[in-house]
């Protein structure tokens, strides 16, 4: 294993070389989850597969609201909270390590979710391999960890809440299976993947309804 630091959205941060390799260009999913902080309700921010916390962080640097920041590595865990320290966000940035379908309680509510799952089909992991098999796998068809991010955002989310989705192409954000109440409204696209905005269907079509629960 091996640290090393690097630079992203002006953060100071560090990773590790069982994470897979922080990369650049999702500065841009942490720039519009910052942009729709100010449109969504009050209420905290979930981050699923978080890796080393970085797209989440930088999101929220410039807010006070709280994150939650899941991923079901331990070796993520413990570099999130390194990460919230170095920043000066730990106070308000809670770490959980498990699987993302099992680490959200029942009735807890967030404003936004950030999302970054495996999406490489299994067949095609083979042609990354200096990326960790964990952080890229997304089964037969790279969609299997984002249905279960699209599952929790459909549960946990705040009416007028949004979501933030990364994929790898414009093609899987069309063949996710959504759950009732959720739609995609948003699709950019960039050379390296791509990021869709999910809100629930008229504003207030999703089961948490309970206002911001911590
Ligand atoms: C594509 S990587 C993204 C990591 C980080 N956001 C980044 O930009 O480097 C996916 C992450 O999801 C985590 N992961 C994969 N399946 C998961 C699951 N079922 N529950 C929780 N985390 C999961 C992996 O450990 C990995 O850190």
């Amino acid at each position: 294993m091996a640290r090393s630091d690097f630079t992203f959205a002006d953060l100071h941060l560090v990773t590790d070389d069982r994470l897979l390799a922080p990369r650049a260009w999702t500065q841009l999913q942490s720039a519009w989850a910052a942009d729709l902080l100010s449109q969504v309700p009050e209420g905290p921010v979930l981050e699923l597969c978080a890796g080393a916390g970085h797209i989440g962080l930088a999101a929220l640097r410039q807010s006070e609201r709280r994150l939650v920041a899941v991923d079901r590595e331990p070796v993520a865990a413990d570099t999130i909270c390194e990460n919230a320290e170095r920043v000066g966000m730990a106070s308000r940035v809670e770490v959980r390590c498990g699987e993302l379908s099992q680490v959200v309680e029942p009735g807890e509510c967030f404003a936004l979710v950030i999302a970054d799952p495996p999406w490489v089909p299994t067949s095609r992991i083979g042609r990354f391999p200096e990326d960790p098999r964990g952080a890229i796998d997304g089964g037969d068809d790279g969609l299997a960890v984002a249905q279960q991010c699209v599952a929790v955002i459909a549960e946990h989310l705040l009416p007028w809440g949004a979501a933030l989705l990364q994929l790898g192409t414009r093609d899987q954000v069309g063949a996710l299976d959504l759950p009732a109440g959720l739609v995609v409204v948003e699709v950019r696209e960039y050379p390296r993947g791509v990021l869709a905005r999910l809100v629930p269907a008229g504003g207030d079509q999703v089961s948490c309804a309970a206002g911001p629960s911590r």
